[in-house]
């Protein structure tokens, strides 16, 4: 990527400097001209149009299809560490980052970090260069006029970047975040637009949308302000060094030809110095992108694997004491004591919102030991790899994603190696075979945006399939009855006694069904009673 982002940028600065010696030489040839040698002694000048004109837009092309390339490269390698990021963060992690605003970052964010090298870094590199080498040539003809040329390149290069960083730039830097921001309110009223229509609260959250997409509007207007100001400068600048340059090639010094070529070697730097207020426009906007993108990748894991990872043990039986478990510093349980053996059954019971999730999402070290030890097959959790415990231990949430995509794709997140004989089998242990069968599509079945499609019940017994197909030997299982009926709850409940020995099994449940058939029903709310 490196070799053609150099060699786009050595393009770049080609093409630049072909329209820069379009523009001169064609001073030249139309002052020669005036002076009617014949035409023989234009033809080099002739071609010499003619080739920087091509080569203009030859090298102009080439150009962006390197740095182009190379900025997708770069993007798509930033957009998977995002999801990286969210994996390794999700969901003790992201603390109280909005959705929305997540998603502004793989998305907008991203395209900034492009940006940042085909809009801010190349337009700098390409002009600089430019400036150097028509200085150099300049110089051959009359060092004056190349100290004009290189001063006025030097203080509109100042002005620009002085002039952009004083109107403002913190307006400009609100930009990514104010991105992020209409990203959320505006996923948030799409999808809970049905709930904010039934209530009749749309209006308040289309407010809060207008505001923020008004102040976006104005950062935005700001950088437009910027932009046309800066443009303003280089003309003016610009204008200044053509008067100065007319002054000196017209002491008399110069062959008259020469005239043309002096005077307007400032005007040709027009064009690259216009590049550079864009980009100056831009820098506070991508760099502003960049320290979110970042901030984010620096955000310590909610759990950190141990440096040399213990081996995962050939056992899986769960031993917990003295557990404390929670979000923030304040644990919302402790001294949790549990012991699942291999091919045991322990319903875990407790009043709503006593940390029985919580609880779940510790044991497949989603969520820090805040106090007390974990072991799985006799190892602390704490010097297992996270990867490696999960491996062993799955889990079937409250309210699992289903994905707008078919049954199948959906089941097969689980294993994405399963043929359909084995999704069948999942889904009979489901208990969801029968209800699969009765339809006109069968597993191809779309299931609509987030399961829209499916029932409660539907939804909870295809994750559960999905589950199964994980090979997990440890299931823990966040009231899997939840949505069932009496009857389609006692089957799944034979259903998943028969999965033992093979796998143990964790219930959180306040079924009394579910609590009637366990080994061992330990209530968090009140510990001792174990
Ligand atoms: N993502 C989160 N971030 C911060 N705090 C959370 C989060 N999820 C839950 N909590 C807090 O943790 C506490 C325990 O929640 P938890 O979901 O474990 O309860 P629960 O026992 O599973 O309840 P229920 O029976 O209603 O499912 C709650 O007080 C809740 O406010
Ligand atoms: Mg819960």
């Amino acid at each position: 990527m490196k070799r053609r982002l150099v060699l786009g940028t050595l393009l770049g600065t080609l093409s630049q400097l072909a329209a820069i010696g379009l523009l001169l030489v064609s001073a030249w040839l139309i002052s020669r001209a005036a002076e009617q040698p014949p035409v023989m002694y234009l033809m080099v000048a002739i071609v010499g149009v003619r080739f920087f004109g091509i080569a203009r837009a030859a090298l102009r092309y080439g150009e962006r299809l390197l740095t182009h390339d190379a900025a997708f490269g770069l993007a798509t390698r930033q957009r998977l560490a995002v999801y990286d990021d969210l994996d390794r963060l999700a969901p003790g992690g992201l603390g109280d980052t909005r959705r929305g605003d997540l998603v502004s970052r793989v998305v907008a964010d991203v395209e900034s970090g492009q940006d940042r090298l085909l809009r801010v870094r190349l337009p700098w590199t390409v002009t600089s260069i430019s400036v150097l080498v028509v200085v150099s040539l300049l110089a051959f003809l009359d060092w004056r006029a190349a100290l004009v040329v290189l001063a006025t390149a030097v203080v509109t290069a100042a002005g620009v970047h002085l002039l952009t960083r004083w109107v403002e730039a913190s307006r400009q830097a609100q930009v990514a975040p104010l991105r992020g921001e209409l990203a959320s309110e505006a996923s948030e009223l799409v999808l809970n637009a049905p709930d904010l229509v039934a209530y009749g609260a749309g209006e308040p959250v289309r407010e809060r949308l207008r505001g923020v997409d008004a102040r976006l509007a104005a950062a935005q207007n700001h950088l437009a302000w910027t932009t046309g100001l800066g443009n303003a400068l280089v003309l003016l600048a610009t204008g200044v060094a053509v008067v100065l340059s007319s002054v000196v090639a017209t002491d008399g010094s110069l062959a008259p030809v020469l005239v043309a070529v002096l005077v307007l070697a400032p005007v040709a730097l027009v064009d690259p110095f216009s590049d550079v207020v864009a980009a100056e426009g831009l820098r506070a906007v991508t760099d502003a992108a960049d320290r979110r993108l970042r901030a984010f990748h620096e955000t310590p894991a909610p759990v950190a694997d141990p440096e040399t990872p213990a081996p995962l043990p050939a056992g899986h039986d769960l031993r917990v004491r003295g557990l404390a478990v929670g979000w923030g510093d304040v644990p919302v349980a402790r001294g949790i004591d549990l012991d699942l053996p291999e091919g045991g059954l322990v319903a875990v019971a407790g009043r709503s919102g006593g940390g029985k999730s919580t609880l779940a999402l510790t044991l497949l070290r989603l969520l820090p030991v805040r106090a007390g030890s974990v072991e799985l097959g006799g190892v602390d959790v704490e010097r297992l790899r996270g990867a490696d415990v999960r491996s062993v231990v799955g889990y079937l949430g409250q309210d699992e994603h289903v994905f707008d995509t078919t049954l199948r794709e959906n089941l097969r997140v689980g294993d994405p190696t399963a043929d359909d004989a084995r999704l069948w089998e999942a889904l009979e242990l489901a208990g969801l075979a029968d209800f699969v069968a009765t339809l006109p599509d069968g597993l191809d079945t779309r299931t609509g945006e987030r399961g829209g499609r499916l029932s409660g019940g539907e939804r909870q017994r295809l994750a559960l399939a999905r589950l199964l197909l994980g090979g997990h030997r440890v299931l823990v299982l966040d009231e899997p009855t939840e949505h069932l009926d009496e009857q389609t709850a006692d089957a799944l409940v034979d259903d998943l006694l028969a999965l033992r020995p093979a796998r143990s099994l964790l219930l959180v449940s306040h079924d009394p069904r579910v609590l009637a058939r366990a080994d061992v029903v330990v209530h968090l709310d009140a510990p001792a009673s174990v």
